[in-house]
């Protein structure tokens, strides 16, 4: 379990940051899942606002699109960097106070979203609906947090630099570039500000933000975690380093292009739309040759996914890695996207790279780091991981199968014409047709969460009953 080994130790992990990193992962998890259920119960039972205008659907929407990206996510994202960059470096975390400040931070930044969204106070951008005073607040964190990770790989007492470190390197610049240059804003009051930008140009310029947030933060990130947690858990090297590193160059470089596809039939000029959509052809291969490598890593070990259910947390949600990134640049051709655009394939689309990939490769990260970090071999039960997998999955089966039926539905019924040019349906009647697939898709949330209620009563068993114990770093092997 640990990392003592019979070489002299040369000090001892940083492990508390990573400890309240990953505890509460687990709480914003519960949280977002929550108010993820909330809004999906709204769009079956609008009445559940209760009139109040704290709870309208408009104002818990970005609440649980930022509780899930950035503070469950997030949250899972800096525990695992910093346990990752620790082992993989053989020293202990550059700065502790900084790191410390990073926790203290974002759990601020966490807080203030969730007071300012619902009080009403927005951007109106998505993914980047904090006004400006917390926008700094989240530049400085970052910044926070490079100094940390790359002062860490700075100091480190090995040579090479594992693959891992890299993906999570890529993921810490690329968002801070992404955020800093979204959100270049000319304040007119301490809760109000305009977007330099205008026009076709804002809007350019926020779904490169907007889609480079699900390359970086919502892909390259959670690779990082898939690159160090399945080799081992199972035990076995990754498949090909080689192509590892090919899917590393291909992966940051293509995403990089392919936002115009959230632009499709709009002002954005034509050949900015028709790049969107050949960069999003071009990203199936690095998507799928990573997908590849991790799932591959476990050849000669497949026996062991029949009893680790914490493997197969970590194999299926690479399974739904591979799904989303083939669905996506499917998505991205422009007479697909004619059809599923606006509808709730898309909400499907997210949801099956969102609650498969990264909740997922997240919990199986989880499940593997806890029981180390309180001093355990293993979680407090296993069952409890067994059940909360089947309950996930059964979850998102019925979530992205109830949206891809309610999308293809929409998009087939707006475009129906009768033969003298008129519309065949109203609206409203999409809408009545929609209706049994919100709340099956609710049903799915509903089972999604009660599997992560199940993971923190198991998280909080497994940490009072543990006893912290500082781990030794091993000396480098080739000093
Ligand atoms: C219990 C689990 C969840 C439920 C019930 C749920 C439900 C919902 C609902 C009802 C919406 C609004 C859909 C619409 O506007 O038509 C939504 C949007 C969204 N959710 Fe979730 N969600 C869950 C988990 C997650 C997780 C874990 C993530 C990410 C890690 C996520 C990311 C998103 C994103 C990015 C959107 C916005 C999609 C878009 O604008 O196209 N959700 N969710
Ligand atoms: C090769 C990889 C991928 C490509 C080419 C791709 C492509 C697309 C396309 C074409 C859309 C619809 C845009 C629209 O009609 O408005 C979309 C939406 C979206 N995708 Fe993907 N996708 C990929 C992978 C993923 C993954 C792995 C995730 C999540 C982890 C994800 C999350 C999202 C989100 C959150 C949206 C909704 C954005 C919004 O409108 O708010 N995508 N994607």
């Amino acid at each position: 379990m640990s990392a003592t080994t019979a070489a002299p130790a040369t000090g001892v992990y940083n492990d508390k940051v990573v400890r309240q990193f990953a505890i509460m992962t687990v709480v914003w998890g519960v949280v977002g899942f929550s108010v993820g259920v909330i809004i999906a119960a709204q769009l079956a039972w609008p009445e559940l606002n209760f009139g109040i205008e704290y709870l309208t659907y408009s104002r818990l929407r970005p609440l649980h699109t930022s509780a899930v990206i950035f503070a469950f996510g997030g949250s899972g994202l800096f525990a695992t960097a910093y346990y990752v960059v620790q082992r993989t470096c053989q020293t202990q975390l550059f700065a502790p106070a900084l790191a410390s400040f990073t926790f203290w931070g974002w759990q601020a930044i966490i807080v203030l979203a969730a007071i300012t969204y619902p009080l009403g106070y927005t951007q109106g951008r998505e993914y980047a609906e904090l006004i400006w005073p917390i926008d700094i607040l989240v530049a400085v964190v970052w910044v926070a947090f490079a100094i940390v990770f790359f002062g860490t790989v700075g100091t480190r007492k090995v040579r090479h630099i594992y693959v891992a470190n890299w993906f999570y390197g890529a993921f810490i610049i690329a968002v801070a570039m992404l955020h800093i240059v979204n959100n270049i804003q000319i304040p007119t009051s301490l809760t109000h500000s305009y977007s330099v930008y205008a026009g076709v140009q804002d809007a350019m310029v926020q779904w490169w933000y907007g889609h480079n947030a699900v390359g970086f933060f919502l892909t390259a990130a959670f690779l990082g975690m898939m690159y160090y947690f399945i080799p081992k858990q199972a035990e076995r090297p990754v498949y090909s380093y080689r192509l590892s590193i090919v899917h590393f160059w291909a992966l940051i470089f293509t995403y990089m292009w392919a936002g115009p596809h959230h632009l499709h039939y709009t002002a954005l000029p034509d050949w900015a739309q028709s790049l969107g959509m050949v960069f999003s052809l071009i990203l199936l291969a690095p998507s799928w040759g990573g997908m590849i490598n991790g799932i591959m890593t476990l050849s000669g070990a497949w026996h062991k996914l029949r009893d680790d259910p914490i493997l197969r947390f970590l194999i299926v949600s690479l399974s739904f890695y591979g799904m989303s990134t083939f669905e996506g640049p499917m998505m991205a051709i422009k007479t697909v996207n004619a059809l599923s655009h606006y509808t709730d394939w898309t909400i499907g689309h997210v949801h099956s790279g969102a609650l498969g990939w990264v909740g997922l490769v997240t919990m199986g990260s989880l499940y593997y780091l806890i029981p180390r970090l309180f001093g355990q071999k293993q979680m407090y039960s296993v069952k409890a991981i067994e059940l909360h997998f089947w309950v996930a999955t059964i979850g998102i089966v019925f979530y992205i199968a109830a949206m891809w039926i309610a999308g293809v539905t929409q998009g087939l019924m707006w475009r129906a014409v009768n033969p003298d040019g008129s519309l065949t349906y109203t609206f409203v009647e999409s809408v009545k047709a929609t209706y049994p697939f919100y709340v099956i898709r609710l049903l799915g949330g509903v089972l999604y969460l009660a599997g992560m209620c199940v993971m923190a009563w198991n998280v909080w068993k497994t940490a009072t009953q543990g006893k912290v114990t500082p781990v030794a770093i091993p000396a480098p092997a080739h000093a």
